[in-house]
């Protein structure tokens, strides 16, 4: 089927967790075990950026909430490590997730305005609802449902919209002669009043380079998925099956037209957990390894986590049980399940997953089983391209750029140097126009 061109390219993303994304893979001999590690960002953003990628991107929760999983404690917070980072890179796009539950639209809009103008055109917002209800604790806040989550996202996506159109471009002239800092007429006050939200003042900096920062959106439900349509621009998606991620990008892609968006105005970038050898005798004696290193009880509890029940109840050795649908991870729940059945994985093998890759695509094998299975995906209308997860940092990472990279380039599906200054220009994505300036133009007429 294709999708699109031929010389069309793959995005790609390395999602970045400290301690790796296997639960044990920070016990690997190839592994710095994380911990809030400055050394271990930039050696991360700098092979990025030697990899060519288009993004280094930092999930984010609260408290300790899923302490299980190591990678979600002892890190940094995300927007005050990518602002070091801007400053150690150059094209490197840099993506941040913060929570539409947990803040306030004032704040999230003039940090991520902030990290555009530091890195030149280069920032990214994740935006999530923080489905975890443990993330409630840290703000004496009781967690609002599934629906009100996405009911409030939405409002405060607008709400940064308008905040982020507040200025005209080039709205500050800092004319010294004529002593004019700011244009007249070139401040939009937002005038916003929602149900959450109440915005009666506009954000103080200019419109930023990107126009305003990228916007990614990660959740797959029903409203995530019109969120997406509605505002996000890369759509991050846990995938494992080929037709399920199809059903997955038809579906969403399908959405847009009733916006007035184009399908090339949105990206998919599904998840994807490689686990990297020379063959696909050492990649399985690698996953084998990080298995072996992978303490069970842990892993069942990072599994009833996402599936929102104690399975620590269930036998190891039996059949996934039936379970009903969770409200706080409706989407990922429910693939981790049909994922159980379809293969007929016992609990204790459900864990292996979920401990590494936590129901992403997986493969383990050779770096032209790895490339193959990117290329399949890619060209089969799956994918635009993929947000990497490696087992650990940075041996694993290392391994991707320096061996699979080169494949993808080689078979052209990769570029080999970025094609312009923004995040924007190597996503292939447009600058949005301010929503003032039609107005501008034909008053200028
Ligand atoms: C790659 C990826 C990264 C995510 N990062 C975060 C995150 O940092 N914080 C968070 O609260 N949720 C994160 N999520 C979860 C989603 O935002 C979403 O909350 C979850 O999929 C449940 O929403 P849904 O019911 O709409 O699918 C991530 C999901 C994916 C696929």
């Amino acid at each position: 089927m294709g999708a699109g061109n031929s010389d069309r390219q793959m995005r790609m993303g390395v999602f970045v967790q400290a301690a790796g994304h296997h639960v044990a893979g920070w016990r690997h001999p190839d592994a710095i075990p994380g911990g809030p590690d400055i050394a271990l960002m930039r050696h991360i953003a700098a092979t990025a950026e030697r990899g060519k990628f288009d993004m280094f991107f930092l999930a984010d929760n609260f408290a300790t909430g899923y302490a299980e999983h190591p990678s979600s404690i002892g890190k940094f917070e995300p927007l005050t490590l990518l602002s070091v980072l801007s400053a150690h890179t150059t094209h490197l796009g840099l993506a941040a997730t913060a929570s539409t539950t947990y803040s306030e639209p004032y704040h999230v809009a003039r940090a991520f305005a902030s990290l555009d103008h530091l890195s030149g055109g280069r920032a990214a917002w994740n935006v999530v609802t923080s489905s975890y209800p443990k993330n409630g604790a840290v703000f004496g806040r009781e967690h609002p449902s599934h629906a009100d989550r996405y009911a409030i996202a939405g409002e405060f996506v607008e709400a940064c919209l308008q905040l982020w159109d507040s200025w005209d471009d080039g709205a500050f002239v800092m004319d010294k002669a004529a002593g004019t800092f700011v244009r007249p007429g070139s401040l939009h006050v937002p005038d916003f009043h929602g149900t959450y939200f109440t915005i009666t003042g506009g954000l103080n900096l200019p419109r930023s380079p990107q126009g305003h920062p990228v916007i990614i959106q990660a959740g797959s439900s029903a409203p995530g998925q019109a969120l997406a349509a509605r505002t996000a621009e890369v759509v991050f998606t846990a995938q494992n099956s080929l037709t399920d991620a199809q059903d997955f990008y038809r579906g969403l892609k399908a959405q847009l037209a009733q916006y007035k968006r184009r399908e090339d105005e949105l990206k998919i970038m599904p998840g994807f957990m490689p686990i990297i050898g020379k063959d696909e005798a050492e990649a399985k004696a690698l996953f084998a390894a990080l298995n072996r290193n992978l303490d069970m009880k842990q892993a069942n509890t990072v599994l009833s986590d996402r599936l929102g029940t104690d399975m620590s109840r269930f036998d190891l050795d039996g059949p996934v049980p039936e379970l009903p649908e969770s409200d706080h991870l409706k989407s990922r729940a429910l693939l981790l399940l049909e994922t159980a059945r379809r293969e007929g994985l016992t609990l204790r093998e459900l864990c292996y997953r979920v401990a590494a890759s936590r129901g992403h695509l997986m493969v383990v094998g050779s770096p032209m089983q790895v490339a193959d299975t990117m290329e399949l995906w890619f060209r089969e209308g799956a994918a635009d391209g993929f947000n990497l997860m490696p087992p650990f940092f940075p041996g694993q990472f290392d391994a991707f750029v320096d061996q699979v990279v080169p494949i993808l380039q080689e078979r052209g599906l990769f570029r080999r140097e970025y094609e312009g200054a923004t995040l924007r220009d190597n996503l292939g994505l447009a600058r949005p126009a301010s929503r003032y300036a039609a107005a501008m133009e034909s008053a200028a007429e």
